[in-house]
């Protein structure tokens, strides 16, 4: 395979391709680098490939006839799929990288001063790679980095022991961590300046690498691995699909033991004062219905009067009955009525074994102050790899009191709107939240659905 670099700094490219794999394959003639400079294709006296842009602005742009003259000669033969190399381009994955070592000939086009003119893209380029969301000074060290993420795919490049491993990212999950001898590394503690010197750290490799029980250590990088992704990676591990084997050592999915409450007190009024609100219908019913739809384990209604318990037993109880309502009594059949959210959490651990973690909802971003505010991608991330239930609290009024403080491990970040009007019913603020924690959309792993 043949890679062509057309950059202004030639210099750049040649030592950093000069060792390790990629200088190896080079000499094996598995791939083959070439570089042409734009300036060597300049007309005028000072040879200037850039210019000051139209309409004005900082910095320069690459002229087009230089770049133009380069790319033609750099395209040659075999025919090259031509790369430009630039912030604005789509970022390069693992998958792109295995298809461009399909191709015979890569041209990579560096960018350098604010950008190239727009019409060479047009005319010479077929396609524009970013390595990601961060701006270099020029596309040369996105080239180097093409080149040897390809190159590791081109046959002959890592020999035939080393088939290329690209677990990492193409299963979706990172690296599991690695270690080698020694068995415990002893590292003097840096001098202090004054007292006792501090004793050496050990640090041992963990145990279970020596066990010689191969199955136990596959089944402990993968959790390693999984437990990483989910930890750095919340977005790759929403993309997660465990294997039939991660499901059996895996947490049981989360929406199927996560409840929701509809807390009617302790919640606040406008002036801040703690106090008990009235049920309604529409809430019992559709956080109910939501409730269903997204599999949760349980729906509980909480108020410390006896009497609105009732009272909400009894409207549940009215659908469950109702002899056309089959579907609706599916979704009421998980309402509770209790005391406090006390209560609650006893029930939960009553059932499922293990107290629940606690998580407030709030309309404010300055409630529950102390406590990181988590996105629900976060928090899935989070809480999927921890067995216990999830308790969702859902305040009425104006919001759930802080005096639940200490019993709340995670804040749910409020919901934005689109306006400066941020009002949603309870219903409907459950609803969305429900959505971007346990939605198909949202969690495309159908063992979460
Ligand atoms: Cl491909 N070029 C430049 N100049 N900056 C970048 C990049 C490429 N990818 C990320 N940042």
């Amino acid at each position: 395979m043949k890679f062509t670099v057309v950059t202004i700094l030639p210099e750049l490219i040649e030592p950093a391709l000069a060792a390790g794999v990629v200088g190896r394959a080079r000499e094996a003639g598995a791939i083959a680098v070439a570089t042409v400079n734009p300036r060597d294709f300049t007309r005028d006296r000072h040879r200037s490939v850039d210019d000051t842009p139209y309409g004005g602005g900082p910095g320069m742009v690459m002229k087009p006839e230089p770049l133009l003259a380069a790319i033609a000669q750099a395209t040659g033969e075999p025919p090259a799929h031509r790369i430009l190399l630039t912030p604005a381009g789509t970022p390069l994955t693992q998958a792109r990288v295995r298809e461009l070592a399909a191709l015979p000939h890569v041209v990579l086009v560096c960018g350098r001063y604010e950008g190239v003119d727009e019409r060479v893209i047009e005319l010479a380029i077929d396609e524009q790679l970013s390595i990601g969301d961060y701006v270099l000074s020029g596309g040369e060290l996105a080239a180097l980095v093409v080149i040897d993420a390809v190159a590791r795919f081109v046959p002959g490049v890592l020999g035939e022991a080393s088939s290329v491993d690209d677990e990492s990212h193409s299963a979706g999950l990172l690296e599991y961590p690695q270690y080698t001898r020694p068995l415990t590394l002893v590292v003097e503690p840096p001098g202090g300046a004054s007292g006792e010197p501090a004793p050496p750290r050990e640090l041992a490799v963990p145990a279970i690498l020596t066990s010689g029980n191969h199955g136990a250590i596959a089944a402990w990088r993968r959790r390693q691995s999984i437990e990483r992704t989910a930890q750095r990676r919340p977005d790759l591990f929403a993309r997660f699909r465990p294997s039939a084997a991660d499901r059996k050592a895996l947490p049981p999915p989360l929406h199927a033991r996560t409840h929701l409450a509809l807390v009617h007190h302790p919640v606040v009024d406008r002036t801040g004062a703690v106090i008990t609100t009235s049920l309604t219908n529409f809430d019992i019913h559709d956080l109910a219905r939501s409730s269903l739809t997204y599999g949760l384990a349980g729906y509980h209604i909480v108020t410390p009067i006896a009497s609105q318990r009732d009272k909400a037993e009894h409207i549940a109880r009215l659908w469950i009955d109702d002899a056309h309502g089959e579907h609706r009594a599916r979704a009421l059949a998980l309402v509770r009525t209790l005391p406090s959210v006390e209560a609650v959490i006893a029930e939960i651990a009553a059932s499922h074994g293990a107290a629940p973690q606690v998580v407030a909802t709030s309309a404010r971003a300055e409630s529950f102050p102390g406590i990181a505010h988590l996105t629900p991608e976060a928090l899935r991330a989070e809480a999927s790899l921890d067995p216990a239930p999830l308790l969702i609290l859902l305040g009425t009024g104006w919001g759930l009191a802080d005096t639940l403080l200490p019993g709340v491990s995670r804040v749910l970040a409020p919901i934005e709107g689109a306006s400066d009007w941020n009002h949603l019913s309870v219903r409907s603020a459950g609803a969305v939240v429900l959505d971007r924690l346990f939605g198909g959309h949202a969690n495309p792993d159908p063992h979460n659905r």
